[in-house]
């Protein structure tokens, strides 16, 4: 998910690039906007952090990008691309470290899971959306 912050700041055509230059295969492709109530459904796991508020507020206040992504290894492979969770820590050249703003306004979100990858593609797209 390409979130508010890069969508605001014109990086999602920077990202997709980076995304599909390493080798991705793009599944599934949408641009929507999360109700708060939605956001805080999809980082339910979160909810007793305490910057879940904070989390749910960012991730409904614009549009993003949703997508489901083909690879071998994708989930370990795109956190590598995107980078540490802060971009202070990120390494040079991944997403994060590239485009994002702060550990909150972190331009996107990758699932750290095979389980959760499902879980999240099923959050977004019904069957007749992927291909
Ligand atoms: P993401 O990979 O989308 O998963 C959960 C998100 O919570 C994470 O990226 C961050 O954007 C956000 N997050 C994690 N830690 C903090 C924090 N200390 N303050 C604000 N947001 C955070």
């Amino acid at each position: 998910m390409i979130k508010p912050d890069a969508m605001a700041n014109g990086h999602s055509g920077g990202i997709l690039d980076q995304i599909i230059k390493a080798g991705f295969h793009i599944r599934a492709l949408k641009l929507t906007k999360l109700s708060a109530e939605k956001a805080g459904e999809f980082y339910a796991v979160h909810n007793q952090r305490p910057f879940y508020g904070e989390l749910v507020e960012f991730m409904s206040s614009g549009p993003i990008i949703a997508a489901i992504l083909e690879k071998s290894n994708a989930v370990e492979d795109f956190r590598k691309l995107i980078g540490a969770t802060n971009p202070a820590q990120a390494e040079e050249g991944t997403i994060r470290k590239r485009f994002a703003e702060s550990i909150g306004r972190n331009a996107i979100h990758g699932s750290d899971s095979d389980e959760n990858a499902k879980i999240e593609g099923d959050f977004f797209f019904s069957g007749l959306e992927r291909f």
